[in-house]
């Protein structure tokens, strides 16, 4: 099968961590291409499903396939292949805050190379060639001898990115891309990887914490709840009944509103403060 045809899928996959069961068995399948955010309150599995995706945890149970081959089961070099061609981006960027700019975007070629060269510390021309491009597309090519930690955070997320590019991706999972960051670098964020998902044709699956982001961005929005897919489909079938599947009904009845995050301190302090049972307790926060 072609890597234009590849899809990711999940079947009957849940991950318990105690009794806590964080995710339930989802069953997604995700076609080559797509732009799929994932919303959900705070708790409802929506880290865990991605990490799940590229292996920084395991499920308890189910399998995950990707272009036919069973990704769940890999291990030793194919499992590096796989998590090579699944890159992820995080909140907190994830960078290593001493080594310069283009160091840390090379460091997302080094699963391609033999651990002997990795040992050596060389990089070829070409991969430092490649490495300036990625930075020169997102606009931070000036920064590339700077220790990435001295750069804002919307530079960090952009190197960050730059860095998921050299690993040649087939799938790019962001887990909360731009909860750190004020609503420009936001944008800069999202367009980028929005042209990433356009022009290379990129699977992006990103978690997101406002709806509006999702509504904007994405051509599928996955609504989770308590583990399990309340809700598949279009920007245009997320209506307000279907948000409040998502994200349930506020303990007063008041609207949920468009800005809703779940991460914000104000939400989660309303979670905590809750005793209506449409409110339930999230172990972990
Ligand atoms: N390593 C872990 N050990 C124990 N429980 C965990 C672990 N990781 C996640 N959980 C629990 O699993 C549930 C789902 O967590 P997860 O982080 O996937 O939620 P989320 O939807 O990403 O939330 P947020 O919007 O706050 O990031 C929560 O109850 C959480 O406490
Ligand atoms: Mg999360």
């Amino acid at each position: 099968m072609s890597a234009s045809s590849a899809t990711l899928e999940i079947r009957g996959v849940s991950r318990r961590f105690g009794k806590n069961t964080a995710v339930s068995a989802i069953d997604l399948s995700i076609p080559q291409g797509q732009m799929v955010g994932i919303i959900g309150r705070s708790g409802a599995g929506k880290s865990t499903l991605l990490r799940m995706i590229n292996r920084l945890i395991d499920p308890s149970q189910g399998s995950i396939f990707f272009d036919g081959a069973e990704v769940s089961r890999l291990r030793g070099s194919p499992l590096r292949r796989w998590q090579r061609d699944c890159a992820m981006i995080f909140q907190q960027f994830n960078l290593v805050p001493r080594l310069d700019v283009l160091t840390n975007v090379l460091l997302g070629r080094l699963n391609h190379r033999s651990t002997f060269s990795n040992l050596l510390g060389m990089f070829t021309r070409a991969e430092c060639a490649e490495a300036v491009a990625a930075l020169e597309r997102l606009d931070i090519a000036r920064t590339a001898l700077q220790p990435a930690g001295t750069l804002s955070g919307g530079q960090q997320q952009r190197v960050a990115i730059a860095r998921a590019l050299m690993q040649q991706p087939k799938v790019l999972l962001a887990d909360e891309p731009i909860a750190s960051l004020d609503p420009l670098n936001a944008k800069v964020v999202m367009d980028s990887l929005q042209d990433i998902n356009l022009r290379e044709g990129i699977t992006v699956v990103t978690n997101l914490h406002t709806l509006d982001t999702a509504r904007t961005y994405c051509n599928r929005i996955i609504g989770m709840a308590a583990g399990k897919i309340v809700f598949d489909g279009p920007p245009e079938a997320l209506n307000r009944e279907a948000v409040r599947q998502v994200y349930g009904a506020d303990s007063n009845g008041a609207e949920i509103s468009e800005a809703i995050t779940s991460t914000s301190i104000a939400y989660k302090q309303k979670i905590e403060a809750s005793a209506s049972p449409l409110e339930p307790a999230f172990p972990g926060y």
